[in-house]
């Protein structure tokens, strides 16, 4: 029998309230399995579906570059404001304390050093050893156009299929040679390539003209690398243009931890990607979290 709030033997069964089914709104991911989905999730705000990925990888094939020449010193302070680290196992097992709880975006691929033909690169991480570091994502980079254009890709792919077999997300990274043209006609060749060929995401430049063709002919999220070091002024507007030209977010490097004060950069970038903040007002922004005046 019923009691008298309509339960059976007190339980309450919300026999009139509607299972909770609610789509995960993260660009081309709806169809993915849980764990990938919760992986996505530790790079991709919730909230705002957006990341502000902070970019150290640059030693698996340039060495200690500037800035990153003591990790420890130079980025430790700047992690507690990024959405992921896209980083080394090495650095992220020797460097990073074991206490940091978000996304871990691992390169994955490697092999030639700055001496070398940069796109002859292999596999470099096994899937049971990301797992084991709790990895949210694999990066792998895919020369699109290069010499070994097609080994490359193979790594991509190789990757997808051992992420999809654990839930492991694989960001594909379109690296540009440096002789090609950083147009929108080629991001949107290699970004479109990557996402075919099966990563949940993909980072590719910004171009000043047409970026949105390439986001809108991305069926995945896209985020942007800084690229080299530019005025602060200048990367917070690149930052803005992208998101608001569809991109989800930042994947940046140098243009943070190059910066003349990288923790108030790395907070003016965030309110650019996740408030959609204005680059001038982001600049004052900056300029005031550094400490300057607003002139
Ligand atoms: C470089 O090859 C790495 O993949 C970096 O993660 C990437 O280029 C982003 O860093 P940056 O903003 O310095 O270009």
């Amino acid at each position: 029998m019923p009691d008298k709030e309509g339960t059976q033997d007190s339980h309450n069964y919300y026999l009139d309230v509607p299972a909770v089914s609610e789509p995960f709104t993260l660009k081309g991911s709806n169809s993915l399995d849980w764990g990938m989905k919760n992986r996505l999730s530790k790079t991709f705000d919730p909230d705002s579906g957006r990341a502000v990925m902070l970019a150290f990888d640059h030693g698996y094939f340039m060495g200690p570059t500037s800035q990153l020449e003591r990790i420890d010193v130079t980025i430790l302070p700047l992690i507690k404001y990024a959405d992921t680290l896209m980083l080394t196992r090495g650095i992220l097992r020797s460097t990073i304390p074991p206490t940091y709880t978000r996304g871990i975006v691992v390169r994955a691929s490697g092999g030639p050093s700055i001496l070398k033909e940069l796109s002859n690169e292999e596999i470099a991480v096994d899937i049971e050893d990301a797992l084991r570091l709790n990895a949210s994502a694999m990066a792998v980079q895919v020369f699109i156009g290069g010499e070994y254009e097609t080994q490359s890709v193979n790594n991509l792919t190789c990757l997808v299929d051992v992420g999809n077999r654990y839930g492991m997300p694989v960001l594909g990274v379109t690296a540009v040679g440096r002789d090609m043209v950083r147009d929108a006609k080629y991001m949107r060749l290699a970004s479109r390539i990557c996402a075919e060929l099966g990563a949940s995401f993909v980072k590719t430049y910004y171009v000043p003209e047409d970026f949105e063709t390439v986001t809108a002919s991305c069926p995945v999220p896209i985020v942007i690398a800084g690229g080299k070091k530019i005025p602060e002024q200048d990367a917070l507007k690149m930052a803005y243009n992208a998101v608001q030209q569809g991109a989800a977010g930042v994947d940046m490097g140098r243009n943070i931890f190059q910066s003349e004060d990288p923790e108030a950069m790395i907070q003016a970038v965030r309110a650019v990607v996740h408030d959609d903040m204005e680059p001038e007002q982001a600049y004052e922004f900056y300029l005031t979290l550094k400490g300057g005046t607003s002139e």
